[in-house]
């Protein structure tokens, strides 16, 4: 029962949203019931507009009536709220199991305030059993993927049917079967560095507060 659970963390996620808000606005399942909400809630008279993080949300937003402005029309997101593959008990995660990690990341890096609506099954005592997504340009990319596999890190290339699968900044992602991460910030910023890479699907240090939606409820866990 997955999605009644993020249905669940999703509707209690907007009691965080205020009129005249600027928002970013995630991408994926979750973040779906995320966007329905608020369009009931802008019908109403809710006066917000707000900053998407892909294509998929924006067409999602704009067909509901919801007001998408471009992240340099604003000077400061008040609040984003997004969804994400992995949490643990430190707000790390992982992100990107929808392609949308590097604008998802420059929303979040612009935000003032980030919640991660996520089902319980997410909330996890280790990163990595989710694969981590790894954006980049593809340019070499064959080369990178060799890199990754000498690293033992079991690299595969990202599909959409037969084809590869291109982001919404015409790039492809890396997804690497790790399995267990040690030391989340350690490897953000050990791939980060790699020419190449544009953007890595580690998010230390981002989230604000994660609401876990579970069987009839919701857990909410912020960071001190
Ligand atoms: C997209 C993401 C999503 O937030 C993440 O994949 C969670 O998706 P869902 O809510 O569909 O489980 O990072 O790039």
């Amino acid at each position: 029962m997955k999605i009644k659970k993020k249905k669940l963390a999703a509707a209690k996620s907007i009691e965080f949203i205020k009129d005249g808000m600027t928002l970013g606005l995630g991408t994926g399942s979750t973040v779906f019931f995320l966007v329905n909400k608020l369009s009931e809630l802008v019908k109403q008279g809710l006066n917000v507009k707000c900053v998407s993080t892909s294509n998929q949300t924006s067409d999602l937003a704009k067909s509901l009536g919801i007001k998408i402005v471009n992240l340099n029309e604003v000077d400061k997101i008040d609040l984003t709220i997004d969804g994400a593959d992995e949490v643990d008990k430190n707000l790390n995660g992982i992100k990107g199991g929808g392609g949308a990690l590097l604008f998802e990341k420059i929303v979040s890096a612009a935000s003032k305030k980030v919640i991660w609506i996520v089902d319980s099954s997410k909330y996890v005592s280790k990163l990595g059993k989710f694969p981590l997504p790894v954006e980049v340009i593809p340019f070499g990319s064959n080369h990178l993927f060799t890199r990754f596999i000498e690293s033992g890190y079991t690299p595969a290339i990202r599909k959409n049917g037969s084809e590869i699968y291109i982001t919404d900044s015409g790039n492809e992602i890396i997804d690497l079967h790790l399995n267990e991460i040690e030391d989340s910030l350690k490897l953000e910023q050990e791939i980060k560095l790699i020419s190449g890479v544009v953007e890595v699907g580690l998010f230390n240090n981002i989230a604000n507060m994660v609401i876990v939606g579970k069987e009839n409820s919701t857990e909410i866990i912020s960071r001190e």
